[in-house]
């Protein structure tokens, strides 16, 4: 099945001209990221080569005026946060707790890594990413979980995927379909875009801003893209050379009910809370902050 998704609801790309800056806040990300992203490119020159002769290549894209565009969108004083675009029709709750996707129809190993943080820039430990995509031909997969699956952020707010270049179809360019939310916030619905692909000029819902930095990664490709959520931090004390402490936890809600935290749900158990009752949509190990009217992407109400 392959089929549009509505590019109406969708406002005219932009580009993002705003360069990462070096401030107390990138340094902190600087802290936060080492040992764990991918290697990024910053120059037109370091174009890669793909092995999939259905994918475009892939390049950084320039900017205005021919200087390159930012790479990844880093979070820094003044960043706004990442912006939401259209679910689409092929969102299914439910996907397993795993961060390799997998599926038939082979395709270009693909991983995509990075951190998501508060308005502070301070990472967010245990927000909840849920992926998904097309296969190698451009399909999604309607009766089961292919290509599609959530995971945690640690305690670093770091996150990392492993799956497939998703392949086009049409009105669209490539993209990873993703759910972003911290603990007892809203969730964030956005897609992901790779530099290069001659589709983003033609998709009126492309946008720059969401462009993931891509490298070559041995036989495939590794991207890399940090989110930047709408949710309120502190933004605590002058960096230091010691990376910065998770975000104090959360209060819970007045509860009451069947549902505790540190349990292990499935998919369709019931519980009660706060004198409602709901019903799991995705397996997952409880915590305090994720409440069932907390998570609407874990728990469905009746
Ligand atoms: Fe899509």
């Amino acid at each position: 099945m392959s089929t549009h998704e509505d590019p109406a609801a969708q406002s005219p790309p932009s580009a993002d001209p705003t360069p990462p800056g070096i401030t107390r806040k990138s340094l902190l990300r600087a802290a936060v990221a080492t040992g764990f992203a991918v290697p990024l490119i910053g120059t037109a020159a370091a174009a890669v080569a793909m092995a999939d002769d259905r994918s475009a290549k892939f390049t950084t894209v320039p900017g205005p005026a021919g200087a390159p565009l930012a790479v990844t969108p880093a979070c820094h004083d003044g960043d706004a946060p990442t912006i939401d675009q259209t679910e689409g029709p092929y969102f299914e709750p439910g996907s397993p707790q795993t961060t390799v996707l997998t599926g038939p129809g082979g395709g270009t190993p693909l991983t995509v890594s990075g951190v998501v943080y508060g308005l502070a820039c301070q990472p967010i430990a245990n927000a909840l990413l849920d992926f998904w995509q097309a296969d190698n031909g451009g399909n999604y997969d309607m009766s089961g979980y292919n290509f599609r699956g959530h995971q945690y952020t640690d305690s670093q707010g770091r996150f990392s995927l492993t799956t497939i270049v998703p392949g086009l179809y049409p009105g669209r360019t490539k993209h990873i379909h993703v759910k972003v939310q911290a603990p007892n916030q809203p969730i964030l619905t956005t897609q992901l875009y790779f530099p290069g692909v001659p589709q983003n000029s033609t998709d009126t819902i492309y946008d720059p801003r969401l462009l993931m930095t891509v490298t070559q990664h041995g036989s495939g490709v590794a991207g890399a893209f940090d989110f930047v959520l709408n949710v309120q931090q502190d933004p605590g004390p002058p960096p230091t050379s010691s990376p910065p402490s998770s975000p104090p936890p959360t209060s819970p809600p007045p509860g009451g009910g069947t549902w505790q935290p540190d349990h292990t749900y499935a998919a369709g158990d019931v519980v009660t809370y706060g004198g409602a009752t709901y019903t799991c949509l995705q397996g997952h190990t409880s915590m305090v902050g994720w409440e069932p009217p907390n998570v609407p992407a874990l728990w469905q109400r009746q």
